[in-house]
């Protein structure tokens, strides 16, 4: 085996949000000038007021390699569901995170990786 298994008490997903920050003048986009923190402890503080906390995990991360010039990216665990959150698509992600029976697609667009 690759690693060795371990207990989590994130039993529900976890949500992997990108909040990479590049100085502008490298003139690439990062989800961390387009409010990926903000989402973060947005959607932490929803997770918890919605009673999910001891089940859904929302972290940040670096940079998950798609660098959106729009939106924030995201990836959500075990679903392996990558995608661009912004304004839109935040309410349908939450309401993911807060129904264990609820499946990616429902409401929410977030695209499979590419193979
Ligand atoms: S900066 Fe967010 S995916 Fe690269």
């Amino acid at each position: 085996m690759a690693f060795r298994p371990v207990p989590t008490p994130f039993t529900h997903r976890q949500l992997q949000i990108c909040t990479n920050q590049r100085a502008p003048e490298t003139g690439k986009p990062s989800c961390g000038r387009h409010g990926g923190v903000e989402l973060r402890e947005r959607l932490k503080r929803a997770v918890k007021e919605g009673g999910k906390r001891g089940a859904v995990q929302v972290i940040g991360t670096s940079c998950l390699g798609v660098c959106p010039a729009e939106g924030v990216m995201v990836g959500l665990l075990p679903d392996h569901a990558w995608g661009v959150v912004g304004p839109d698509e935040e309410a349908a992600l939450l309401a993911v995170l807060l129904n264990p029976e609820a499946p990616v697609g429902a409401g929410l667009s977030l695209p499979p990786p590419e193979p």
